[in-house]
């Protein structure tokens, strides 16, 4: 047990899984040339839509275009307000500046730590024009709360579902009770493409007519532009492995959850370890299995010494970066998402991790616990 390594993320078993017929595949496009739309990335983005149960999905370069072309297809003005949660990845809140809005945030609460609907609330003025909720690690934000306040405020909801394909909440998935959902194909992602990726997925004609535009360009007919658009195609090469690779995500997804109910069983009561649970009505696709500990670092290292490798999911909330200094938020301001922040570790989840591996992370975390 001593000596087995387990990476943080292991993509082999998952390539391994569809490697065999993407190549056959990959053959025949390179052939046909098909590099830039065309068949291979409309079939990716039919199929899509057909797994999140939406109507559209538009396939772009990365998450991150996905957040971004959906908030710039709301026409925000300089000083119209965002909504968005104090702990997630930057790039969340990145797309709402390069949008030409400014980010209000607002604490996650303690129980999903997920954007709170209580603080959305008592955040809306009369400049918010998006709430920008996300589901974090796997699991979630309370969508029907928000979903509700939105409607009837007449906001936009847009969803950062970049950690969370496959997730439910009380039912729904991500895009359907708002105005869309972006998601992120980047590698480790639970689906993950061979490179960069993403897609947006709508229920709004217009929206994913104007998305489409945006990411080529702003042509709504070839060489006809209506916006100033951008180069952000989904390639064609990459939506070929994403179609090779959406009929695993439900099975990779429970693996993901056996994997994360083993360490939720063998872990529990160890130390000071704070273990991430799955909020009623959350059908959680554990993207990370992120634990709280006063001493993550010293348990990183710790556990990084016996080929345990870990990950920190974040160790800086966005608005204690030096990117968004122009927020004036000091340390203080977001206390529970601050707490994520010093406390937060997150162990090896993958696909097709095996028993001996989850052991060797049960056993030397113990072990971290016990003195060493
Ligand atoms: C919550 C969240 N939002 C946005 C992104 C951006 O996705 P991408 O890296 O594909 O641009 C990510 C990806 O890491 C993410 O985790």
């Amino acid at each position: 047990m001593a000596d087995t390594v387990v990476p943080f993320v292991d993509l082999g078993p998952a390539t391994r899984a569809v490697s065999a017929d993407l190549l056959v595949d990959l053959e025949g496009l390179i052939v046909a040339g098909l590099f830039v739309n065309g068949p291979y990335v409309e079939r990716f983005e039919s199929a899509f839509a057909a797994a999140t149960g939406s109507l559209y999905c538009v396939g772009v370069a990365s998450g991150l275009d996905a957040l971004r072309l959906a908030l710039i297809a709301l026409d925000l003005e300089p000083g119209d307000e965002v909504i968005v949660p104090a702990m997630t990845f930057i790039a969340t809140f990145e797309a709402v500046v390069q949008a030409g809005a400014r980010c209000v945030v607002v604490d996650v609460s303690g129980s999903d730590l997920c954007l709170d609907p209580a603080g959305v609330a008592a955040s809306i003025t009369d400049r918010t024009r998006c709430v920008l909720p996300v589901h974090l690690y796997g699991q979630m934000a309370d969508i029907r709360a928000l979903a509700a306040l939105t409607a009837s405020k007449g906001i936009a909801l847009l969803e950062d579902a970049c950690q969370a394909h496959g997730a439910t909440r009380d039912g729904i998935r991500a895009g359907i009770a708002g105005t869309a959902a972006a998601y992120s194909f980047y590698p480790s992602k639970n689906l993950g493409a061979m490179g960069d990726a993403g897609a947006l997925v709508t229920e709004d004609e217009t929206l994913a007519a104007q998305v489409r535009a945006l990411r080529q360009h702003g042509e709504a007919t070839r060489y006809r532009s209506d916006y100033v658009g951008y180069t952000a195609r989904l390639d064609a090469m990459q939506a070929l492995v994403l179609t090779h690779k959406l009929p695993h995500l439900d099975g990779w997804n429970r693996q993901r959850g056996e994997a994360a109910a083993v360490y939720s069983r063998e872990l529990l009561g160890v130390g000071d370890l704070v273990l991430p649970t799955a909020v009623a009505g959350a059908d959680h696709v554990w993207h990370l299995y992120t634990v709280r500990t006063a001493k993550p670092e010293a348990l990183a290292e710790f556990l990084g010494a016996r080929g345990v490798a870990t990950g920190r999911h974040y160790p800086q909330p966005p608005h204690l970066s030096a990117a968004f200094r122009d927020l004036h938020a000091p340390d203080g301001t977001f206390p529970v998402a601050e707490a994520v922040a010093r406390e937060t570790l997150s162990l090896p989840i993958f696909p097709g991790i095996t028993e001996a591996q989850l052991a060797a992370v049960v056993e030397a975390t113990r072990g971290f616990f016990a003195g060493g």
